[in-house]
């Protein structure tokens, strides 16, 4: 294991961070991150997860004997990897392109470490756009990543919401309740987490899902990240 420091208020809001173009994430030293390397990437590189989202993509990929076919090609990233791959990227491939498929340094959900990219496996793997179909042993993956907390990020027709082009391959872990009420309304992180502001009006809050409740519960935090305290429980789906 693997342990890294995390901005105070992504450790606050635990698996459900929203990081994205407008938030990102703020620098401050806070609270360990424990990484889980969940395999070797194909240019032989360990990838790192949290240690609660590779436990449960450990699970998923147990049920489909999934690492036979599938190589984990990207997890988290440091500062300084984001911002390697992001001057790679405008060299070999040009800004456009780099503005639509990698996120802006201190603004990519890789740095949580609650994000993986997954490929299938081939003999030539593409670290910024892995082949991942809606097929197959792919497709088997992608029906089932919402019963472990895994969503579908960046969904094709959500550019304009999530401001990143379509990228079959890149799963972020939310938790299982989340990922289950995202995928049910079938919309984004940012629209989820828009929904629960209005939902409960408390603007500042932050959602966390609490182990062991039903599926379709969570428990939405609010308050500094000093003074964490139930505000409120709520049934998805009233
Ligand atoms: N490819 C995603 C957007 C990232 O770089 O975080
Ligand atoms: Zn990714």
């Amino acid at each position: 294991m693997k342990r890294v420091i995390m901005p105070v208020q992504q450790a606050q809001c635990g698996r459900l961070v929203l990081v994205n173009d407008k938030h990102g994430l703020n620098g401050v030293s806070g609270c360990f991150l424990e990484l889980e390397d969940i395999g070797a990437s194909p240019w032989g590189e360990s990838v790192l997860l949290e240690s609660e989202a590779a436990a449960w993509l450990n699970k998923l990929m147990e049920a489909i004997d999934g690492w036979k076919y599938i190589v984990p090609v990207s997890g988290y990233r440091s500062q300084a990897q984001q911002q390697k791959i992001w001057d790679d990227s405008v060299v070999d491939s040009g800004l456009e392109f780099t503005e639509k498929y990698v996120a802006v340094p201190g603004h990519s959900e890789h740095q949580t470490g609650l994000a993986i990219d997954l490929g299938l496996r081939h003999d030539k793997v593409d670290f910024i756009r892995p082949d991942f179909p809606y097929s197959g042993i792919c497709q088997t993956f992608r029906d089932m990543a919402a019963d472990y907390g895994f969503i579908e990020r960046y969904p094709e027709g959500s550019e304009a919401v999530t401001h990143i082009g379509h990228e079959p391959w890149h799963f972020r872990y939310v938790g299982v309740e989340h990922a289950k009420a995202i995928v049910e309304r079938k919309i984004t992180l940012e629209e989820y987490i828009e929904w629960l502001r209005k939902t409960t009006g408390k603007e500042e809050g932050f959602a966390r899902a609490i182990p062991n409740r039903e599926p379709a519960q969570a428990t939405w935090y609010c308050g500094a990240f000093s003074q964490k305290y139930f505000m409120e429980l709520m049934t998805f789906g009233q």
